[in-house]
């Protein structure tokens, strides 16, 4: 349809990269783009650190799994939800900032995945790839101590940048008919049409270039529903002075 679509179409996470460094000018353009994403109120409330110390690296790759590629990319950002700098201006100001509301949670947090979305984005149009790491999250407060974030920022995701070394293929999504709807929340979920995408998802998984598996979606969607996952958040997040009220 045009340039921008067909990039978008083409989307697939990346987990082996080249040698080939990503130069400051590079990481600064593709930041500078994604920062061009809407932002909730204008709040920009997000701050991102690029991890270069390689014992920081590989502390974080062990806790988000282990996962390799996370001590192995090029460039690994982490991407902090952060309202520090929004009370820095209320001190500006002489004013007090509200703090703890869940409001302010998921606008900062919103703010942080727009972002880090369009740097994947950008960094894809320039012909890099990379992947989100919500793996960080196995042990936020570690990251947090390692990378000194503050109360009132955590660590949503990190995201692994660089050339990539394998050419995956993009893994199909739910058909538009599944997740659009208009005027009002569909009566049900339509049996064939999920039925028709686990044979696309089971085509896909027993023909992608590595990891075969005789798997459907739903099968995995169950698994993964059935499972309590990362049940120190709540915790984590009231802690860092999130989600209080
Ligand atoms: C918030 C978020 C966290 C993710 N965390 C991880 C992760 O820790 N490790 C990983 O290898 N992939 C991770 N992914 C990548 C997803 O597994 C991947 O996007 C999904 O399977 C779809 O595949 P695709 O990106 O190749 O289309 C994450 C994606 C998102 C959006």
């Amino acid at each position: 349809m045009n340039q921008t679509i067909d990039l978008m179409n083409a989307h697939r996470s990346i987990r082996k990269f080249t040698d080939r460094e990503v130069n400051d000018r590079t990481l600064a353009t593709i930041i500078a783009a994604a920062q061009c994403a809407a932002t909730s109120h204008f709040v920009q409330a997000y701050t991102v650190i690029r991890v270069r110390d390689m014992d920081k690296r590989q502390t974080i790759a062990s806790l988000a799994g282990p996962q390799a590629w996370v001590a192995r990319a090029p460039v690994f950002l982490v991407f902090c939800a952060d309202l520090n700098r929004l009370e820095a201006v209320c001190r500006i100001h002489d004013t007090a900032a509200e703090k703890g509301w869940a409001e302010q949670f998921v606008t900062a947090t919103v703010d942080a995945a727009l972002l880090a979305q369009n740097v994947l984005l950008a960094a894809e149009s320039l012909g890099m790839g990379g992947v989100f790491i919500g793996g960080i999250r196995n042990d936020p407060q570690t990251v947090c101590d390692l990378l000194a974030i503050p109360d009132q920022a955590y660590p949503v995701f990190g995201m692994c940048l660089g050339w990539p070394a394998h050419d995956p293929p993009p893994k199909p999504r739910l058909p538009v008919e599944a997740v659009l709807f208009t005027d009002r929340y569909p009566a049900g979920h339509d049996q064939g049409l999920l039925e028709d995408y686990d044979r696309t998802t089971n085509h896909y998984f027993l023909n992608r270039d590595s990891n075969l598996k005789d798997e459907t979606w739903s099968r995995q969607m169950a698994d993964f529903m059935g499972r309590v996952i990362r049940p120190h958040m709540k915790a984590f997040l009231e802690k860092k002075g999130f989600f209080l009220k």
